[in-house]
């Protein structure tokens, strides 16, 4: 008898057994009809008919490779958390993504990108699931599903449409900070490797002593910032649609390992109530002069996947997944998120989908959940606590799970202002004092390209005033721009006034 494993390049049928052929189904005589006990060429079917699971709702698009986290500062005095600690090395793995677009789309569309992170950690899993900017459009997780609808695709024709998100952005100003970010040079970094990563997010950092900092993260790019313009990136789609996954891929195989140094701005926790700011408004930074950038340590991402689907598609990233010495603030996006991942996990992968290896923490797993389809991981007795069989118990030293005061009336309002909360002010700063006049220039022609693009009145006057809020002259340049070339003939209607192929593409 012949032992299959002696010779491992021997197909076998997901049994283990030996597989009969690799190209003929079994059949009634050389040209008769396929018989139903041909189990090998059902399973080839079943399971091709399986492979593909549903694609994340947001961030469908994206690549990974995994890593090392190094602390190389001491940080001790504001988190326990083990990761920060000294000396520690972490093994982790990096998803990043477009937003809107589906898998298959192009990696180089005008979009924030995903900057998502999972640390297997010696206390159990640590997830920072940020993005490049450390902004967002919204501050009320009520708002994100309409805003995430609004950037997809239309019901009717199924096309993405500049129309509706100029609607949604101009109906809600607290997005002037994070649209004049993704329309200038950040909206389409150059790779995956040359741009920043931010939790976005305030989170909160509490010592071994108990006490607390708000934080923020900023893992900044080793290799610099660079970024493409509207018609280098419109080019790349066109000629590479998976370029950032495949510069990724290529720098790490060839040894060109990509690193990001993190540092952290460190706010007491008594100063959010002062402070001029609302620490935990979603689309607002703490200026630099403000709360300085502490270092804490360097991300290295040296190895790719081997198994894109089993390692980065089913890749489950949380950020309800913290650890000792790190907990959430009051910023109700962050607390919206907290719910929202794990439900879309269940949904997307299964409820067991902690058991897909990559999702795995590292640490001894001691939880009281059961079951299920597809658990794999044996529970022993007692299922319940508490219990007096020696069964775990919820006695980790330490602080426990940070928290903060709260107290007030129930109520659904806007976010109780500080004294510099508007929409406008720091999105004009950055137009002002942080971009230079060519990276103004090439914000005016971005947001007049865009708004070219299909957008109508009454929210083609909505976005000029819109723009005349972030700062004068700059809405005075698109809305000039828009109404000269408005009025010359359509670039992409062709001469039998047929529309050219570039004008069913909305490129965002
Ligand atoms: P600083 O001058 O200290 O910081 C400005 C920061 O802007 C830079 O450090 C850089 O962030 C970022 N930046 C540079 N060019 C661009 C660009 N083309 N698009 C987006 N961001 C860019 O000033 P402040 O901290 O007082 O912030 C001023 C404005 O800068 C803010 O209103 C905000 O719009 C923007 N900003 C601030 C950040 C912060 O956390 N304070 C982070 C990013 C932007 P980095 O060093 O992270 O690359
Ligand atoms: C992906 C919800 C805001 C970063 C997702 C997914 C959902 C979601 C459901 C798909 C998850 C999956 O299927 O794996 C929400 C909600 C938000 C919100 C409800 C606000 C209330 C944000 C913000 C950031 C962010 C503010 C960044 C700071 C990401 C990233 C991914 C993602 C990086 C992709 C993760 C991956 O690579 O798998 N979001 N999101 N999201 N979101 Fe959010």
């Amino acid at each position: 008898m012949s032992d299959v494993n002696q010779n491992s390049n021997y197909t076998t049928r997901d049994s283990g057994a030996p597989a009969g052929s690799d190209e003929h189904s079994l059949t009634v005589g050389a040209g008769g009809p396929i018989v139903l006990h041909d189990h090998y060429l059902i399973e080839q079917m079943a399971q091709f008919n399986r492979e593909r699971i549903p694609e994340r709702q947001p961030h469908a698009k994206g690549s990974g490779a995994f890593g090392t986290f190094e602390t190389t500062e001491d940080v001790s005095a504001y988190t326990s958390a083990a990761l920060f600690q000294p000396g520690v090395k972490t093994e982790m793995v990096a998803r990043f993504s477009t937003v809107a677009g589906e898998r298959g789309s192009p990696d180089t569309w005008r979009d924030p990108r995903g900057f998502a992170l999972k640390f297997y950690t010696s206390e159990g899993i640590y997830d920072m699931v940020g993005n490049n900017t450390p902004i967002f459009f919204v501050k009320d997780p009520m708002k994100f599903q309409h805003f995430i609808r609004s950037q997809k695709r239309r019901a009717d024709n199924n096309l993405r449409d500049h129309d509706m998100q100029w609607d949604f952005w101009t109906l809600s100003p607290e997005s002037a900070h994070q649209v004049t970010w993704l329309m200038g040079d950040r909206g389409i970094p150059k790779t995956w490797r040359h741009m920043n990563g931010y939790s976005s997010h305030t989170y909160l950092w509490v010592n071994a002593e108990g006490v607390k900092h708000w934080v923020k993260y900023h893992f900044i790019s080793d290799q610099g910032i660079d970024f493409f313009t509207q018609h280098e990136g419109d080019q790349m789609a066109a000629a590479d649609t998976d370029f950032h996954t495949r510069d990724l891929f290529e720098s790490i195989a060839a040894g060109d390992n990509p690193s990001w140094t993190l540092k952290v701005q460190l706010m007491p926790y008594e100063d959010a109530t002062s402070y001029r700011f609302n620490p935990f408004d979603l689309t607002k930074v703490w200026p630099h002069g403000d709360y300085p950038l502490h270092e804490v340590g360097k991300m290295t991402l040296h190895t790719n996947p081997t198994d894109n689907h089993a390692q980065i598609e089913q890749v489950a990233f949380e950020p309800n997944n913290v650890v000792p010495g790190i907990g959430f603030s009051p910023d109700r996006m962050l607390l919206g998120r907290v719910f929202s991942y794990a439900d879309a996990h269940r949904a997307r992968l299964g409820g067991n989908y902690k058991e897909i290896p990559v999702n795995r923490p590292r640490n001894e797993v001691h939880s009281y959940t059961k079951d299920g389809h597809m658990r794999i991981t044996p529970v022993s007795d007692p299922v319940y606590a508490p219990n007096s069989k020696g069964g775990p118990a919820a006695t980790y030293p330490g602080q426990g799970e940070p928290q903060w005061a709260a107290d007030g009336d129930i109520v659904r309002s806007a976010y109780v202002d500080h004294p510099e909360d508007d929409d406008w002010g720091q999105a004009g700063t950055m137009v002002r004092e942080v971009l230079d006049d060519a990276a103004r220039e090439r914000l005016v022609d971005n947001v007049v390209g865009h708004l070219l693009n299909g957008v109508s009145e009454p929210i083609l006057a909505r976005a000029f005033e819109y723009w005349s809020r972030i700062d004068p002259d700059i809405g005075a340049r698109i809305k000039s721009g828009v109404t000269e070339k408005k009025d010359q003939p359509d670039p992409k209607v062709d001469e039998q006034g047929n529309p050219a192929r570039s004008s069913m593409q909305a490129k965002v």
